[in-house]
């Protein structure tokens, strides 16, 4: 059953209930990269800020890794994997090309009633997602959304391309989305794209591997990162420093970390969790999530800035209040 709205009575806006994260077993060291490739540590370290990153092993099913992040969201949150009435699963590297991660992700959980959707939006499937989510709930068309990003970009990263190699990885987050307990949830939206630039960072169909102009691209993901931000804040009458948390595409903490500081929010409210995961596309800022309220930075009805930008160029901002 489905929720209406009371006479008289608005309902609570859309918001996250639960985070929950999966990494891969198998850890990649700037060591492990460092004993096979021209690079070091020092490199890798101070252009990118990452020190590690998991990898999928080839036996290893893309699937399981997001079905472990969604039931650690259900459990968060407190729902049952049989209420779910939709698992939306953002990736660009489903485990074959078709069918997609979410019927096997919906059946591993016991999710039998649930519509069961990916979206391929780069690093933006997230975002794109959790605005879908969100406009499920309100509209009263469903209760309850899981919303995962799931990648394996270890499977089409060209691992002899020490300039790609250091920065991509493995992982999956994942948040519920229902009804909040009367907070501000889930805002408006900002997405945006250039569709010229789609030649600066792209995988091939045959033998797919990311290729990208590195300088290009981070001066585009600042940029727009940035706008994007700014535009989220007026459209939601949010004041910058009224964030208690931003969490940024997790491409490379120097994109973090100028983003921030365009805007002028404190480091100390930023997740830099790619120092621990590298890129992983769609599944970022899910991962950062997870890590921030592991970590304390995430309080209920903390208000959390979020905004990414990836291959298209594709570009996305939203803002919600934790778990409110
Ligand atoms: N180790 C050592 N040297 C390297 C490595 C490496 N892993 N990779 C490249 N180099 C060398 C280059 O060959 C070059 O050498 P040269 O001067 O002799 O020609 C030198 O380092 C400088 O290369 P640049 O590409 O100019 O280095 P830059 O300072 O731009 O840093 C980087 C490269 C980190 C890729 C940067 O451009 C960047 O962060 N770009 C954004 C890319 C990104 O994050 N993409 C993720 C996907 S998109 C997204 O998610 C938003």
């Amino acid at each position: 059953m489905h929720a209406s709205a009371p006479p008289g009575g608005e309902l609570p806006a859309p918001t996250i209930l639960g985070v929950g994260a999966a990494l891969p077993r198998q850890l990649i060291t700037n060591a492990d990269l460092v004993a096979r490739l021209d690079t070091s540590d020092e490199w890798i370290v101070r252009r990118t800020g990452i020190h590690e990153r998991r990898h999928l092993r080839e036996s290893e099913l893309l699937a399981e890794l997001a079905a472990s992040a969604c039931n650690e969201a259900l459990i968060d949150g407190g729902c049952s994997a049989a209420g779910v009435d939709h698992v939306i699963v953002a990736t660009i590297t489903p485990d074959r090309l078709t069918p997609g991660l979410a019927p096997a992700v919906a059946a591993l959980l016991g999710a039998p009633r649930a519509g069961v959707v990916d979206i391929n939006a780069a690093c933006c499937g997230f975002l794109y997602a959790l605005e879908q989510a969100a406009a499920l709930v309100e509209s009263g068309r469903a209760e309850t959304v899981l919303v995962c990003g799931a990648e394996a970009l270890s499977r089409i990263t060209d691992h002899e391309d020490r300039a790609t190699a250091v920065l991509f990885g493995d992982g999956a987050g994942a948040v519920v989305v229902g009804r909040g307990s009367g907070g501000r949830g889930i805002g408006s939206f900002v997405f945006g794209y250039d569709n010229e630039l789609a030649d600066t960072l792209y995988a091939e169909r045959e033998h797919p591997r990311l290729r990208m102009a590195g300088q290009q691209v981070y001066r585009h993901a600042v940029a727009r990162m940035s706008e994007a931000t700014t535009e989220l804040l007026e459209r939601n009458g949010v004041a910058v420093e009224e964030l208690d948390y931003f969490v940024a595409h997790q491409a490379n903490a120097r994109i973090v970390a100028a983003v921030a500081d365009s805007l002028g929010v404190s480091h100390e409210k930023v997740s830099f969790n790619v120092t621990w995961t590298a890129n992983t596309s769609a599944a970022s800022i899910p991962l950062a999530l997870a890590a921030a309220q592991r970590e304390g930075h995430l309080a209920e009805g903390a208000l959390v800035g979020m905004v990414a930008f990836g291959a298209g160029f594709v570009w996305a901002a939203g803002l919600a209040s934790w778990k409110t």
